[in-house]
């Protein structure tokens, strides 16, 4: 059992602020598994273990025995403001020529809409004028030539780079153009990571304002050298309203801020479903877990993409909705999505820099 009335609530809370001071309680509440959750704001730079420590050992008496789930966010200075291209570059990372702006569209786990995202936001920077680029660096998985339907390129482009495959306007990359659909990829990781930075490097992808990437799902090392190697300008989070495993998100922006990539966003996608009937909204995976967790990593809420059954069946056909029906629900989410993105890019990102996660 958690906290038992409101009034333990306000002392467990006033006990945190105590311990944290002067850091502050952003938010305090029993979860739905009766743990209680506190999302802390550091008083940054400390060592957060020892944070952590004091804060467990302080508030234990008060507990009664109700696990404690703590997500602790220390904003650090912000990064010397201005575009991505004059930030100092980490070792190792390397600027692509003419591709003013490369994001990763990425989640915590699989399978929560990174690649239906990602094709359509495309298409929507591309609906703002801007020259757009996909790079599907799902490896294993790759998704992005069912989605566009685009065919495999051939030939060079004239700095004698490969050429990227071309679909509704953006040019497109992907292993799954030389992988047969149905051919199980078992490659190691070192192969992996070549293949990712050959797209990357290799293709004739400028002029591009912006380079849309596909990321893998999970945060393992393939993902990690990715955010490493590619000059990114920011990242887009990709999660379901879920009370989603704040694990798994914090490995996501821990991996973005490990290289100094500011998190541009979260989106909620499969956020409700209107009975086309009746008009009903239902909540179908839960209510407003994404935008809880943009509230609590510090980032902005880039907005809701409703369940559309539309959607997925465009996918599977190579007829992004965004191509098709821009008006439909999805469509117009994609479009705010889009230019909020374009905006924040454009004038530096001028976002806060990627808050670090601590410790659950
Ligand atoms: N808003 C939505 N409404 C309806 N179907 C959706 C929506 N978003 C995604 N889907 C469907 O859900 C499935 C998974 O989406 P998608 O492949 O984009 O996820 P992913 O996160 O890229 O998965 P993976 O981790 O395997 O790469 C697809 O069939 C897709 O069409
Ligand atoms: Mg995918």
């Amino acid at each position: 059992m958690a906290a038992e009335n409101p009034k333990d609530m306000a002392a467990l809370q006033a006990a945190a602020a105590a311990i944290i001071a002067p850091g502050r309680v952003v938010e305090a509440q029993e979860d739905a598994q009766g743990a209680l959750f506190l999302v802390i704001e550091a008083p940054g730079g400390g060592p957060m273990p020892e944070l952590e420590q004091r804060l467990r050992d302080g508030l234990a008496p008060l507990l009664a025995g109700a696990p404690l789930k703590l997500a602790i966010t220390a904003h650090r200075p912000a990064p010397a403001a201005g575009p991505a291209a004059n930030r100092p570059l980490p070792p190792g990372q390397a600027k692509l020529e003419g591709v003013r702006h490369l994001i990763a569209v990425a989640a915590g786990k699989g399978g929560v809409g990174k690649s239906t995202v990602a094709v359509n936001l495309a298409l929507a920077l591309a609906a703002t004028g801007w020259r757009v680029g996909l790079l599907d660096a799902d490896i294993y998985g790759p998704s992005i030539p069912t989605l566009t339907g685009a065919q495999a390129p051939t030939g060079r482009g004239p700095s004698g780079k490969a050429k990227p495959a071309g679909a509704f306007g953006l040019k497109i990359m992907s292993i799954g153009f030389r992988a047969p659909a149905d051919a199980p990829i078992v490659w190691r990781a070192p192969i992996v990571t070549g293949a990712l930075v050959q797209m990357l490097t290799e293709v004739e992808w400028a002029p591009l304002d912006v380079l849309v990437i596909d990321m893998p799902p999970g945060t393992g090392d393939i993902q990690l050298t990715l955010a490493q190697r590619a000059a990114l300008s920011g990242a887009v989070i990709v999660s379901t309203p879920q009370e989603v495993a704040l694990a798994d998100v914090r490995r996501a922006v821990a991996m973005f801020d490990k290289v100094a990539t500011p998190i541009l966003g979260v989106v909620e996608n499969m956020a409700f479903f209107v009975d086309p009937v009746s008009g009903n909204v239902s909540h179908i995976f839960g209510e407003g877990g994404a935008r809880r967790l943009a509230a609590t990593i510090g980032a902005p809420f880039l907005g809701e993409i409703p369940i559309d059954p539309a959607l997925r069946a465009g996918g599977d056909r190579g007829r992004p909705i965004m191509n098709d029906a821009p008006d439909a629900a999805s469509g117009r989410a994609f479009r705010r999505m889009a230019s909020m993105i374009r905006d924040a890019l454009e004038a530096g990102y001028g976002l806060k820099p990627a808050p670090v996660i601590v410790f659950e």
